[in-house]
């Protein structure tokens, strides 16, 4: 219905903004005029579109969760774009919000070592490293095509389900990496309702392989794609999303005892559940999966921890 519209209005949208790469380095931590926005933040949910944070938070001590409100976050210098390179929109679309590093900035009790977990009505979570804040520059959506939330159109994959309250995406992803045939992949959750700051080094100790088997670079790129891929919907204990339902242990199980079984649900779960949830990987090849088998195994009570 709206689809005519869209791509004139983009259009004339992008042409007169400046690039969001040029914008970053003019914004500054604490732009909300000198109140800090955890100051402004309430201990209580006040209204289903309330931001929750948690984690190390500026002058809050460690356990607190707080709200913040939409208008809140209204109120902080906003980047506006057209989405590019973003599948959860099928057509051209203009979005504004929050770059999420400046939000490191104003919240994190220690931005420099803080990364972002943005955590999902569904359980799934986005991992932001400080690497990929300042590489891709991604961005807490507030508006999309100048609406609120309630007004967002639906999931991409026809479920009916709420885009909002928050989602996340980038002005025009451009992987930064690639191990094995994995590929630096765009991070763009949407149904976000908290967002986490956690020091990276404590986050990634929690799910690194054991000092034993750290030496096989085989375990370390297995590490690094389990990082960016399956720590969104697999968990260790409380590092990781726990949509799947299936913890770090039993992916273990299964790399250690039916290798040929975990590479065939990795590359096409469908394969060996119909009623399968999880995302094929097709582009991942035998070697990409044998990392991941020599990363996973090495969390098996078989092995020595
Ligand atoms: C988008 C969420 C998502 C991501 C990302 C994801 N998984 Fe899954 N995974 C699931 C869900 C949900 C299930 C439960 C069964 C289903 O619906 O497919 C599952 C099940 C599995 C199973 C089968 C376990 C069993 O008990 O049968 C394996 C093995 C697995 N995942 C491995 C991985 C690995 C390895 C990665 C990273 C390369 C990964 N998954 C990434 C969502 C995900």
């Amino acid at each position: 219905m709206r689809g005519w519209l869209l791509p004139v209005l983009g259009a004339a949208i992008v042409i007169a903004l400046p690039r969001l790469h040029s914008l970053s380095t003019h914004t500054q931590p604490n732009t909300s005029g000198g109140v800090s926005l955890v100051t402004r933040s309430t201990t209580e949910r006040k209204s289903s579109t309330d931001l929750e944070i948690a984690g190390d938070l500026a002058g809050s001590p460690e356990g607190n969760v707080r709200y913040i409100a939409r208008q809140d976050l209204l109120s902080l210098p906003q980047v506006s774009f057209r989405v590019g390179n973003d599948p959860n929109f099928s057509v051209p679309t203009e979005v504004s919000g929050v770059l999420l590093q400046n939000l490191v900035h104003d919240l994190a009790a220690s931005p420099a070592n803080d990364l972002v977990v943005a955590i999902c009505a569904d359980n799934y979570r986005g991992y932001y490293p400080v690497a990929y804040l300042t590489e891709h520059l991604p961005v807490l959506v507030l508006s999309v095509n100048g609406l609120p939330p309630e007004r967002w159109p639906k999931d991409p994959e026809r479920h009916g389900l709420e885009m909002g309250p928050y989602l996340i995406t980038h002005q025009d992803f451009k992987p930064a990496f690639k191990i094995l045939a994995h590929e630096d992949e765009p991070q763009i959750p949407w149904g976000v309702t908290r967002l986490e700051f956690r020091n990276e080094k404590q986050v990634l100790a929690v799910i690194a392989p054991p000092a034993s088997e750290a030496s096989d670079p085989k375990v370390q790129q297995g590490f690094r794609i389990a990082q960016q891929n399956c720590l969104r919907c697999h968990n260790l204990n409380d590092v990781g999303g726990k949509k799947a339902g299936r913890p770090w242990p039993i992916l273990s199980a299964w790399a250690a005892a039916s290798p040929d079984y975990f590479a065939a649900y990795v590359r096409n779960p469908k394969s060996k559940n119909p009623h399968a949830e999880m995302y094929p990987n097709p582009s991942y090849d035998d070697a990409t999966l044998q990392a991941l088998i020599a990363y996973f195994r090495t969390f098996s009570a078989q092995e020595t921890r």
